[in-house]
C-alpha cells in the first residue's frame, strides 16, 4: 500500500530531525545506496554477507546459551545436557551455536578462497587482508577457547595438547604453561579463564575488528571476479559505469543466498547437528576424565589442516624438541597468508587472467589443505605422518614459490570493463 501524504511528511519530518543530530541518512547513502559495487559479483562474493549473518548467529545463541550454561568442573557438563533436555528450545540454541561454528568456518574458507582466486588481497587491498587475518586468527582463538566449555572429554584433552605445545618453548615454557592454564593441570581454573576469553573478550575483539573490515572495505571499494577497478571508469556524475548501488541490488541478491543457505545450515541443524561426529566428535559426550585419554585426540575438522602439520614435525632440532618445532610451523602456516599482497608479483589479479603456474599452486594447495584436514582427523602412523610432511612443504610452497611462479608465467590481458561471467 502506498504511503499516504501524511504518513510521507511524519516520516520525512523524523528523518530530518534524526539526520539533524546523527548522520543516518548520509551513513545509509555511503555504505548502501550510493556504495557501487561492481556488477559481475558471482557466487563467492555472497560468503562476506554469510558471515556477517553466522557471526550475528553465534552472538545471539551464545547469549542464550550462557544464561544455563555454568562456568565450574563439576556444573559446566551437567548443565549443557540440562540446556539439551530441560531449557525450552535449548537444544536448538546449543546446535545452532555449534553446528554454526563449523558453518561458519566454512562460509570464511570459501571467503578467504575467493580473495586468493581475485587476488582481492592485492594492492589498495593490503590492510583489508591484514584485518580480514587479524579476524581469522582471533575466530580460530574463538572456537579454540569455546571448544573446552561443554567440559566432555575431547574438550578437556584437546586443549591439554594445545596448552602443552607451550610448555614446549625453550626456556620459559614450564612456567608459561602453568600461567595460561592457572594450574598445575587443565582444571576448573583454565575453564573459567576460557569462559571468560570466550564470551566477552574475543567476541568484542572480533566485532570491532568485523567493523574496520567494512570502514576499510567500503573506503577502497569492492574488488570483482575480473580483478579490474571499477573506478578507472566513470560517468559524468562520477558514477562508476560498471557498478551497480548495493542497495536495493545487491540487498535482494544476498536476501536470496540468505534463504538457500539457511535451508541447508537447518537442515544440518535439524537432521545431523552432530555432522557424523566432524562438528561434534563422539569422546565429547562423555565428561572430561583426567585419567582416560580418548583413542585419538583431534580437534574439530576446521583445525585439522594446522594439527597435520603440527604433528608432522617429528624431529628434534638444535636441542629443541620436535614438539616445539610442530607448534612454530603450525603457527606459521596459520599466519603465512598475511604476507601474500607482498608475494604476488603478478602483473594482473585475477586468477582469470593468471598463468598456467598460478592456476597449478592454488589447486595443489586446496589439494593440500584437504588432504592435511584428512589425515588430522586420523590417528597417526608413518605412512600418514610422511603425507603429512609432504602436504605441508607443498602448502608452504604456495607462498613460499609465488614471488617467483607469477613473475615467470604468461598472463592474459585484462579488460577495459567487467565481462559478465
Ligand atoms: C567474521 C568474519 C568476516 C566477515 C563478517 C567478513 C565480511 C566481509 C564482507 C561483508 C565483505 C564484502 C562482501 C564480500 O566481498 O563477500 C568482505 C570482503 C572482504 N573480506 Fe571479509 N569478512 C570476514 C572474514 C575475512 C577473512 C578471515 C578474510 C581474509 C583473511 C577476509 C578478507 C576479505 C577481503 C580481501 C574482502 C574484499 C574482497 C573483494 O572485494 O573481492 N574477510 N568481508
Amino acid at each position: 500500500m502506498k504511503p499516504s501524504n501524511t504518513q510521507e511528511s511524519k516520516f520525512t519530518k523524523s528523518m530530518a530531525w534524526l539526520d539533524a543530530r546523527f548522520p543516518a541518512t548520509e551513513t545509509f547513502e555511503y555504505h548502501m545506496s550510493r556504495y557501487y559495487a561492481p556488477k559481475n559479483f558471482n557466487f563467492f562474493y555472497y560468503f562476506g554477507i554469510l558471515a556477517t549473518v553466522m557471526l550475528v548467529n553465534q552472538l545471539v545463541t551464545g547469549i542464550w546459551l550462557t544464561m544455563n550454561y555454568v562456568p565450574t568442573g563439576a556444573g559446566a557438563f551437567a548443565s549443557v545436557e540440562f540446556i539439551m533436555r530441560d531449557v525450552e528450545y535449548g537444544w536448538l540454541l546449543r546446535y545452532l551455536h555449534s553446528t554454526g561454528a563449523s558453518f561458519f568456518f566454512i562460509v570464511v574458507y570459501l571467503h578467504m578462497y575467493r580473495a586468493l582466486m581475485y587476488g582481492s588481497y592485492r594492492g589498495p587491498r593490503e590492510l583489508l587482508w591484514l584485518i580480514g587475518m587479524a579476524i581469522f586468527v582471533a575466530l580460530m582463538a574463538e572456537g579454540f577457547f569455546g571448544y573446552l566449555l561443554p567440559w566432555g572429554n575431547m574438550s578437556y584433552w584437546g586443549a591439554q595438547v594445545i596448552v602443552s605445545l607451550v610448555g614446549a618453548i625453550p626456556y620459559i615454557g614450564p612456567d608459561l604453561m602453568e600461567w595460561v592454564r592457572g594450574d598445575f593441570l587443565m582444571s576448573e581454573a583454565t575453564l573459567n579463564r576460557f569462559f571468560a576469553l570466550h564470551v566477552i573478550a574475543l567476541p568484542l575483539v572480533l566485532v570491532m575488528l568485523v567493523f574496520v573490515h567494512f570502514v576499510a572495505l567500503h573506503h577502497v571499494g569492492s574488488n570483482n571476479p575480473d580483478g579490474i577497478d571499477i573506478k578507472k571508469t566513470k560517468d559524468s556524475n562520477g558514477v562508476p559505469l560498471d557498478g551497480i548501488p548495493f542497495h536495493p541490488y545487491y540487498t535482494v541478491h544476498d536476501i536470496h543466498a540468505l534463504v538457500v543457505f539457511f535451508i541447508i545450515f537447518l537442515g544440518f541443524v535439524f537432521f545431523a547437528p552432530e555432522g557424523w561426529g566432524y562438528f561434534l566428535e563422539k569422546p565429547n559426550f562423555e565428561m572430561a576424565d583426567p585419567l582416560k585419554t580418548p583413542e585419538h585426540i583431534a580437534p574439530v575438522w576446521y583445525y585439522t589442516p594446522f594439527y597435520s602439520m603440527l604433528r608432522a614435525a617429528t624431529y628434534p632440532l638444535f636441542g629443541v624438541p620436535a614438539k616445539f618445532w610442530g607448534f612454530v610451523v603450525m603457527v606459521g602456516a596459520i599466519i603465512i597468508p598475511a604476507v601474500l599482497p607482498w608475494l604476488d608479483r603478478s602483473p594482473v589479479r585475477s586468477m582469470r587472467y593468471k598463468g598456467m603456474w598460478s592456476k597449478v599452486m592454488l589447486g595443489q594447495f586446496v589439494v593440500s589443505f584437504f588432504i592435511l584436514g584428512y589425515l588430522g582427523t586420523k590417528g597417526p602412523t608413518d605412512v600418514r605422518t610422511a603425507a603429512a610432511q609432504f602436504f605441508t612443504m607443498t602448502y608452504f610452497a604456495y607462498f613460499v614459490l609465488m614471488p617467483w611462479y607469477t613473475r615467470i608465467e604468461k598472463c592474459k590481458p585484462e579488460p577495459d570493463r567487467v565481462t559478465a561471467r
